[in-house]
């Protein structure tokens, strides 16, 4: 929008340096320029401490600029009606709904599915491919940090097996592969894993198997591992499915074994019964990247029950930012094999 011109000329000095105010405050604070209606909107305000409130507090600067907002809890918030235990073939369902949502997405848009940037969509993405797994090694450091700073960093990597759930395009798994001895990656989506797949042979990795998940047999199948990772998996899951797998996971830990693992704990407003998301749901999936939520009460529980303790949890910046969302990552520890 432009300050110059027959609009700018018919307000007052005074009011053309506000003008001028809101319009940069979108250009700052907001990363855009406005609509001349949300300049109008903005005029209102009696001072510039105003302006600068609003402007800091309006929804679209808390999502964009999460990181400057402090925490996203308050602590006053409700309790979430969540139904995380179902039937077993209800649980079936909701798994398959997943993967026909996830293959859908990975025969069109796989590495975007996986990084939400314009820049990884297919047209853009051999511009942007090294970024896309550059930041996979990234996050094997991160998790190699955490494993660091709580002492329980194995010495030798070489001979550790590791499980990664939800491996995708192999962003993070041929990071690990660099790493660890051997790795056991599992994916739901078979285009997802087929990339994988491509891109670990191009860099010459021999030390990964891929396997893809089609039901809830395959989850409780796991092979014992020293190590399980799991990132923006699981909070694109039915909260029941959550649970399921994340049991099924901690239970493959070898002794003294640590996992690592993400989810969104806490969402404003959201709640799951699995009669109505059945009932709401296309029978070829939602062809969506949904996010769903399970408290931090229940993963202590599921931590309790698989006979592991909690290292540390990390508020972290995975799940779409928004005021009144949690996304925690978990490291947990099973306990040693006894004497
Ligand atoms: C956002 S991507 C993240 C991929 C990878 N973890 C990363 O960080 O690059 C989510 C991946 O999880 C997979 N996924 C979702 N639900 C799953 C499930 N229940 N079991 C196995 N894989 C799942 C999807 O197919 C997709 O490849």
């Amino acid at each position: 929008m432009a300050l110059s011109g027959a609009r700018a000329g018919c307000y007052s000095r005074r009011m053309r340096a506000y003008l001028k105010a809101v319009l940069w405050a979108y250009r700052l604070i907001l990363g855009r320029e406005p609509t001349e209606e949300e300049v109008q909107a903005h005029l209102g305000y009696p001072k510039l401490s105003d302006l600068r409130r609003a402007f800091f507090s309006c929804p679209e600067f808390r999502q964009r600029e999460r990181y400057l907002c402090g925490p996203s809890l308050t602590g006053f918030e409700p309790a979430l009606l969540i139904e995380d235990a179902v039937e077993d073939a209800t649980l079936e369902k909701l798994l398959e709904l997943t993967r026909l949502s996830w293959e859908h997405l990975g025969e069109h848009e796989p590495h975007w599915s996986v990084l939400s940037a314009d820049e990884f969509k297919q047209a853009n993405l051999d511009a942007h491919r090294e970024r896309f797994y550059a930041s996979g090694q990234h996050s094997a450091e991160q998790f190699l940090n955490l494993l660091r700073r709580n002492g329980c960093l194995p010495e030798k990597l070489s001979d550790k097996r590791i499980i990664e759930y939800g491996c995708g395009v192999g962003r993070v798994t041929h990071a690990l592969a660099q790493r660890f001895g051997e790795v056991r990656a599992y994916d739901i989506s078979a285009p997802h894993l087929e990339l994988a797949r491509q891109f670990a042979a191009s860099l010459g990795l021999d030390n990964i198997r891929f396997a893809q998940i089609k039901r809830p047999q395959d989850v409780t199948q796991l092979p014992q591992a020293d190590a399980v990772y799991t990132t923006i998996v699981l909070q694109h899951n039915p909260p029941p499915v959550i649970r399921f797998i994340l049991k099924a996971l901690l239970d493959a830990l070898a002794p003294s074994g640590v996992a690592c693992f993400q989810l969104l704990t806490y969402q404003q407003g959201y709640a799951f019964s699995a009669e109505a998301y059945l009932r709401a749901s296309p029978e070829q999936g939602r062809r969506v990247v949904e996010m769903h939520v399970l408290p931090q009460r229940r993963v202590f529980e599921i931590i309790a029950q698989s006979g592991c303790r909690v290292l540390e949890t990390l508020d972290d910046a995975l799940a779409d930012y928004r005021g009144g969302d949690l996304s925690n990552t978990f490291l947990v520890q099973k306990q040693p094999a006894p004497d």
